[in-house]
């Protein structure tokens, strides 16, 4: 017995082994020796990944090489301008967890056949103002963006639109779709649930919840700049994690835990624990309330649209959106100039440091997309090394290459 236990975990070790050295094979071929020299000294614990320089891209740049790759896929054209618009979204917001970054775990994906490029997106029940839209397993971008538009759509017609999504995946930056509503001129909520639970209950070390955002964006005079809410109910989103660790940097204590529930500071370890808290951090900190909004938001993207956890751990992700038309409820022009004069008050307010003028919710990414749309979008060599590797798995020319190798 005490032999065959001795036996199968040397078997473990050296199929460890043999997919290390695969993947160093790989590594090697894609992007030569010296970033590959970087992963291995960053996996030895080394941070030499963080000490490459940026590389900063244009957004045309950017998303042609997206929506080649989508296309390379086997993704329509139609399908892969929304889904490169609204990934490009998190870029060009400085939103730099949700963007290009992301197109690895897509291709692992598409790879493993968990999702499909060729979905068929289809209203499967609808009322005067609601609806239920099946999203057919593909990527979240484009049932997303279908969603939002049902919902302004109704909304217009009644004064309120709340359409549900089910068999969806992953969808990027929450507050692309709620801007939808705002750039409409209405109110628009965004919500979605992830496919892989990844956050902790408060008094719990089992990853329950995903990291579960929710988007609020209200109209003001400027259709470009709404009050946009964008935010996971976790402390941060796993997706941080992955920027920190690109960048070489250390986490701050508070943002995951190990199985046992003590505080993590390494960004490689917190992501393979895969155990963040939910906002707030701690129960003295008040993360019961970031814990109760995850499940609130689980509760409108899972439940809701009829979606339960599957069998093989992973839960079939939903979202949620609501439109209100703020016309409904008085003057329009009314609303916008008291939500300006609101907004106005809140960024007039004191600050403890006068370099550090207080802001509300959207100016940081409103501030990084004027600043990326003047000079381009700063991508790590991490994710441009990802990319060039996805390039080259599906066959996709990489356009991204006066990279210094
Ligand atoms: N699709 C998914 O599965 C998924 C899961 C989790 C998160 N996300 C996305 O990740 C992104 C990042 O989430 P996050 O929680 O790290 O966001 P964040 O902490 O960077 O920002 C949250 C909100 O706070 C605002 N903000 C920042 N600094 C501020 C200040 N000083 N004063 C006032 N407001 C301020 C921002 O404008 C933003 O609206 C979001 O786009 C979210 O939708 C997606």
């Amino acid at each position: 017995m005490r032999s065959h236990q001795v036996g199968s975990e040397a078997g473990a070790a050296v199929s460890r082994v043999r997919s290390a050295a695969a993947g160093v094979g790989r590594l090697l071929r894609t992007s030569g020796v010296l970033w590959t020299a970087s992963i291995v000294l960053d996996r030895a614990g080394l941070p030499a990944v963080g000490l490459w320089p940026q590389r900063t891209l244009s957004y045309e740049t950017l998303n042609a090489q997206v929506s080649a790759i989508l296309q390379g896929w086997g993704m329509s054209g139609a399908h892969a301008a929304i889904t490169a618009e609204h990934l490009l979204y998190a870029d060009l917001h400085g939103i730099d967890s949700h963007g290009c970054g992301m197109l690895h775990d897509y291709y692992r994906g598409l790879a493993a056949k968990r999702l499909t490029v060729t979905p068929t997106v289809s209203i499967v029940q609808e009322g005067p103002t609601t609806a239920l839209v099946d999203g057919g397993g593909g990527l979240g971008h484009v049932p997303a963006d279908f969603a939002m538009k049902l919902a302004i759509a109704k909304c217009r017609e009644t004064g309120v639109g709340a359409v549900a999504v089910r068999n969806s995946g992953h969808y990027g930056a929450a507050g692309a779709y709620a801007a939808m509503a705002s750039r409409a001129g209405l109110l628009g909520i965004a919500t979605t649930n992830t496919r892989t639970p990844a956050v902790v209950a408060t008094r719990g070390v089992e990853a329950v919840l995903g990291t579960n955002p929710i988007a609020f964006a209200a109209p003001t005079a400027d259709a470009e700049r709404p009050f946009l809410l964008d935010m996971s109910t976790s402390t941060v989103p796993v997706g941080k994690l992955m920027t920190a660790w690109r960048r070489g940097r250390a986490i701050p204590e508070g943002w995951a835990v190990d199985p046992d529930g003590s505080p993590v500071t390494s960004p490689r370890r917190a992501a393979n624990y895969r155990r963040l808290t939910p906002l707030g951090a701690a129960p003295e900190m008040g993360s019961h309330k970031g814990y109760g909004l995850a499940a609130m938001v689980e509760i409108l993207s899972s439940v809701l649209p009829g979606l339960r956890a599957a069998e093989d751990g992973d839960q079939r992700v939903g979202h949620f959106f609501v439109v209100i038309d703020q016309k409904r409820f008085g003057e329009s022009a009314a609303f916008e100039s008291a939500l300006g004069a609101m907004l106005g008050a809140l960024r007039a307010s004191k600050p403890i440091n006068p370099d550090e003028p207080v802001l509300v919710a959207g100016d940081p990414e409103f501030a990084a997309r004027e600043e990326r749309t003047r000079n381009g979008i700063p991508l790590s060599r991490f994710v441009i090394e990802d990319m060039r590797a996805v390039c080259r798995a599906s066959g996709v020319p990489f356009l991204l290459d006066d990279v210094d190798r």
